[in-house]
Formats: C-alpha cells, sequence, structure tokens
C-alpha cells in the first residue's frame, strides 16, 4: 500500500510503497477513504513533538472501512465504516476503567503515542525497517493497523470524507467546549486562532448554546467562515495591537470562556487577560516543547480558571457518534470545514497551505 512517509524533518513527504503485516490479536486493518491534515501533523513534519521519531507515517484524522479483524476482535467487523480515535486506551488501567481513557497513561498508551503496538512492534515496515504510524493512526496511507480500541464504529451513509474530521479537528475543538470548559448556555466566549480546530469551538460554543462568540483571527477569511459557523463578531487581530482591551471593549469586564487555539504562549496569557473574575481559559492549541505560559497573576488570583487539554477530553466511543449524530440533525457543520480536497500523491500541498494558513482543512482522499 502507499503512505505518505516523513524520513526526515522538515523535508517533503515521499510516497512510499510500505508492507503491512497482517494483524494480529485486537487489531483492525482499515482500507482507509480520507485524512485531514492537521497543524499536529505539521507540528510533527517540523520536529516538535518529541514521541515522533522517523520515519514515520504521518496522518490522525482518518476514516475508512474495516477490511480485515485479527483474533478477538468483537465491536467491529468487515464492511464496518470507522473513524481513527486521536488515543488508544488500554481499557484496563484505572482511568480506563473509570470511563476516563483519555488520562490512560499505560505502557500500551505510551507505545501508542509513539506508533507502537503493546508489544512495542509495529505492522508496517519500509524495505525491511520499521516504520510507525503517528499516534498509532498514520492516516495518510491507504491503509491503518491499529488496536479495536482506537476505533469507533460510524453509521453507514455519513460521508467518510467528512466523517475523518471527527478523528482529530472536530472532537478536539468541540470537545474542548462541551467537555472541557463545559459551556454554559447564554455565556460570552472567544475563540483566538480560528483554523481547523479553531472553527469547530465556534460550532461548539454555538451547539452549547452561547449567546456571544467573539472569533479572533490574523486573517479576514477564517473571520467569514468562523461569522458561518456560529461566531457573533470577528475581530481581525493585527501586530502591535491590544486583543484582549479590544474583547473588553466588546465584553464589558471580560468573557466567560476564552479558546486559544494556535499553540502560542502568548496568546493563552492574551486568552486569560480577556476573561472575566470566575472566567475560564482553556488552551486548545499544543505549545513547543519547552515553552512557559506567563498570565497576570492577580487575575488569577481573581477565581479564573486556566485548563489544558489533549483532543478536548474525549471518550471517542461517546464523543465521535454525538458528533455524528449532530451533523446528521443538521447541528454541525461539516461540509464548510473542508477547504479543499486532495490526492495521497499531492501530500505535501497540504502542508505548504497550513504553513501559510490557507483554508481550514485539506483532506486527502485516499481513494485516488
Ligand atoms: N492571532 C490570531 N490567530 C492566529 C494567530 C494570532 N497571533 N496566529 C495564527 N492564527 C490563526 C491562523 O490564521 C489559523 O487560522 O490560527 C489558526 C490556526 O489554525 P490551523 O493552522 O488550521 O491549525 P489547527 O489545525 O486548527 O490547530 C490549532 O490546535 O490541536 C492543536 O496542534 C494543534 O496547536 C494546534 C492548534
Ligand atoms: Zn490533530
Ligand atoms: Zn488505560
Amino acid at each position: 500500500m502507499r503512505a505518505a512517509v516523513m524520513h526526515e524533518p522538515n523535508r517533503p513527504l515521499v510516497i512510499e510503497e510500505v508492507d503491512v503485516e497482517s494483524p494480529k490479536a485486537g487489531e483492525v486493518v482499515v482500507e482507509l477513504a480520507a485524512s485531514g491534515v492537521c497543524r499536529s501533523d505539521l507540528h510533527a513534519w517540523h520536529g516538535r513533538t518529541a514521541f515522533i521519531t522517523p520515519p514515520v507515517v504521518l496522518g490522525h484524522e482518518g476514516a475508512g472501512i474495516v477490511a480485515e479483524v485479527g483474533p478477538g476482535v468483537t465491536g467491529v467487523a468487515k464492511g464496518d465504516p470507522v473513524v481513527i480515535a486521536l488515543y488508544g486506551p488500554c481499557g484496563q488501567c484505572g482511568e480506563c476503567r473509570t470511563g476516563d481513557v483519555t488520562r490512560c497513561w499505560s505502557e500500551t498508551r505510551v507505545h501508542n503515542m509513539h506508533g507502537r503496538m503493546p508489544d512495542g512492534t509495529t505492522r508496517l515496515s519500509l524495505g525491511g525497517r520499521p516504520l510507525t504510524p503517528m499516534v498509532g493512526a498514520g492516516t495518510l496511507a491507504e491503509i491503518a493497523v491499529v488496536r479495536e480500541a482506537q476505533l469507533v464504529k460510524i453509521d453507514r451513509g455519513i460521508p467518510l470524507g467528512l466523517a475523518c474530521l471527527a478523528g482529530c479537528g472536530v472532537t478536539t475543538g468541540v470537545g474542548a467546549v462541551l467537555n472541557v470548559a463545559q459551556v454554559r448556555v447564554g455565556s460570552s466566549v472567544v475563540v483566538i486562532g480560528c483554523g481547523g480546530v479553531g472553527l469547530n469551538v465556534v460550532q461548539g460554543a454555538r451547539i452549547a448554546g452561547a449567546t456571544r462568540i467573539l472569533a479572533c483571527d490574523t486573517q479576514s477569511e477564517k473571520l467569514d467562515l468562523a461569522a458561518d459557523l456560529g461566531a457573533t463578531d470577528g475581530l481581525l487581530v493585527r501586530e502591535g495591537e491590544d486583543l484582549a482591551e479590544a474583547i473588553r471593549g466588546l465584553v464589558p469586564g471580560g468573557v466567560d470562556y476564552a479558546f486559544e487555539v494556535i499553540g502560542r504562549p502568548e496568546v493563552v496569557r492574551t486568552a486569560f487577560a480577556s476573561t472575566r473574575i470566575g472566567g475560564t481559559t482553556v488552551m486548545v492549541g499544543s505549545p513547543a516543547p519547552g515553552s512557559e505560559i506567563a498570565v497576570d497573576g492577580r487575575m488569577l488570583f481573581s477565581d479564573r480558571r486556566l485548563l489544558g487539554t489533549t483532543g478536548g477530553g474525549n471518550i471517542p466511543a461517546r464523543d465521535i457518534p454525538r458528533l455524528m449524530q449532530l451533523y446528521r440533525t443538521g447541528r454541525l457543520e461539516l461540509e464548510r470545514l473542508v477547504s479543499q480536497r486532495l490526492p495521497l500523491a499531492r501530500v505535501n500541498e497540504a502542508f505548504t497551505a497550513l504553513e501559510r494558513g490557507e483554508g481550514a482543512r485539506t483532506v486527502i482522499d485516499l481513494r485516488s
């Protein structure tokens, strides 16, 4: 099968013919239909992700059809449409048993983050050398071999070219609102950074019933999209201007909830500075390793909360079907999030677009 392989950071991905082993116990072969390209893929491509070591198959936002199941797999069968979830919990540790799968930090999960099966091996190889899939997913490929625990079956009839977005961007954005911040009806929200993930924070805030949703981005095109998805106000961010003050100008006293969705420590500070007393800030963007977040100590003292999240606190088996229902009933927009669709052979163009901040999401069509 063909896969987009990163051999070294900052060099174009190479479409390689990759060897795939048969699934072992608890494993599933998925024929991928589509994969989004997320900023975390770009972070990995820049060599900014500590647990990703080349050669690696990038991609972690995919959907496809089950092609083969290994021994002991009972939850999915050949032909089932599935979304590959962001994390592969162990299912056995204390966190997993209480349903808190996002906090699983077992050996299995750590292996999963590194793209390895629980026994430390991988089912992919290139010229006899092991090849790891990014976070156990590696969705910029025609095939993925994943643990059953990392799959969520979805209804037939939902286009896989849209469902793939539930693998990361949509679940992270909406989850940050519903699961992490737990935004209340009638509240005010600011979203700083309205890309593939941030636009879903905007949608999540609308779904949660926020009545004031301020979208902030350096690109007016993103503000237009945010308005289509439910933002009530758009603020074009310009260098040298005090964004927190501008937000406070629109919502006197500050907003109830602020979301940073870029991965920049100084923007987390701005987000925090725009909240009211008792307000909540959620850092959704992933900052570079070693970065430090500085906030005004007096403001934190005034009952404000600053929270972090990996992937929006999602419980995939609960949240992905929920999102699909929201889509089906017209409350979650997916089509508008896709700015372009490209074949795998043109995957590098998706990274260039992300780097330039063009469009919301590129979806790679893995069947063309
Ligand atoms: N102020 C406001 N907006 C900004 C700024 C800034 N200083 N700098 C960049 N942006 C905007 C970009 O214009 C873009 O619309 O932030 C958005 C970032 O979106 P994407 O590049 O599409 O990234 P996305 O995939 O949404 O990921 C955002 O979340 O999950 C994490 O790792 C991911 O850290 C990344 C973040
Ligand atoms: Zn992602
Ligand atoms: Zn666990």
